[in-house]
């Protein structure tokens, strides 16, 4: 890609494309002490209240600056590099990492190191491009003082508060209002798919854990959702057409969301899995699409509950697990509670806070 100059106008020329670039969007990125306040890099105008009939009256390149006069007066030395990263969505760094699909056979996957100060290190830059690439991460010896937990996700971004506060404790109580806190085995699933939005990423931390059994699993929705698609394309069909209800009721709250199990984005690319099979409810639909909808909600759960796509791991003391709520599915092996104490800190945040970092951390490192 290259930015060249014909005539007064701005044309960049991509493979054997050429195209002129408006000079309005130009005029938008306007960078002189009047135009951008140099510490937010924010405009110091309002662009809707321009007249967008802007011309340019002198443009050069130098020094691999392009430098502007535009008719209204103002001027501006464009970084041409920027332009061209700009223009080849180099800058969009999340949808750059790819996603790397596995299954059962993924159990040499690489453990992170906690040590003092890693949200700002070069080693936290690693940590985030590894749970962007295979949608999880474990970071090994997180102090498990004073619930750390939100220390820890305070210092990728901010925690996400839900009503079940700002963390949570997963151990077996008397009378619990969810699952999780029995010492039963849970089924793959997604977190609380019955909010909007949904929390993105759980961070889960092993505070003690005594017990022989209550392994993790975690299941890469992404892949099932591909096999889905290749090996049952009238399924993935449906999967990602019918919206279900989700809900959940507590004493002083009624959460509700309505979602496809298969959410995908407006490129028709994976974006997000809802799998909670105690909670959905699906609207009443004609008989024959309602026996599709079942036969693939029923193969949607086989995959997911299949050992061919789940992995288990035992989280020790100190073992943080950072999981894409929206690509993985999670869960647990069931234990004897009367064999030791299990005891598990979860929180969430979403992903402004890992993108946040990740782009910060980019940025400081040039990396
Ligand atoms: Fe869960």
């Amino acid at each position: 890609m290259k930015i060249e100059l014909s005539n007064k106008k701005v044309l960049f020329k991509n493979g054997g494309i050429v195209e002129e670039i408006h000079p309005f969007w130009l005029r938008e990125r306007a960078n002189g002490d009047d135009s951008l306040d140099k510490i937010s890099q924010q405009r110091l105008f309002d662009p809707t209240i321009l007249n967008i009939e802007i011309g340019i009256k002198n443009v050069k390149i130098n020094d691999e600056l392009l430098e502007i006069d535009f008719s209204d007066g103002t001027n501006s030395k464009l970084s041409v590099d920027k332009i061209i990263s700009e223009l080849s969505k180099q800058d969009l760094l999340i949808s750059s990492i790819p996603k790397i699909q596995w299954d059962s056979s993924f159990n040499n996957f690489k453990k992170f190191n906690f040590s003092e100060g890693v949200s700002e290190s070069k080693e936290m830059y690693e940590i985030l491009l590894s749970f962007y690439k295979y949608g999880f991460v474990i970071i090994n010896n997180v102090p498990t003082e004073n619930n750390y937990i939100v220390n820890f996700a305070n210092s990728i971004g901010s925690v996400r508060r839900t009503n079940f506060g700002e963390h949570f404790n997963v151990k077996s109580i008397p009378n619990p209002n969810d699952l999780a806190y029995t010492s039963l085995k849970l089924s793959p699933h997604t977190d609380n798919p019955y909010r909007n939005p949904v929390p993105c990423i759980q961070l889960l931390h092993c505070i003690t854990n005594e017990v022989k059994g209550g392994y993790s699993t975690l299941v890469d929705g992404f892949t099932v959702t591909e096999v889905l698609k290749k090996n049952h394309p009238n399924f993935y069909d449906v999967l990602t057409k019918v919206k279900v209800k989700f809900k959940f009721i507590d004493k002083d709250v009624v959460l509700e969301d309505w979602s496809e199990l298969i959410s995908l984005d407006d490129k028709k690319n994976f974006k997000q899995v809802r799998f909670s099979p105690r909670l959905d409810y699906v609207p009443l639909l004609n008989k024959n699409e309602l026996d599709l909808f079942y036969n693939a909600r029923k193969k949607l759960s086989d995959l997911y509950n299949s050992d061919k796509y789940s992995i288990e791991f035992k989280l020790e003391k100190g073992d943080l697990l950072m999981m894409n709520n929206y690509r993985l599915l999670h869960g647990r092996t069931e234990f004897d509670a009367n064999e030791g104490k299990r005891f598990l800190q979860g929180c969430y945040i979403d992903f402004d806070s890992s993108e946040g970092k990740l782009r910060h951390l980019k940025r400081k490192f040039s990396l």
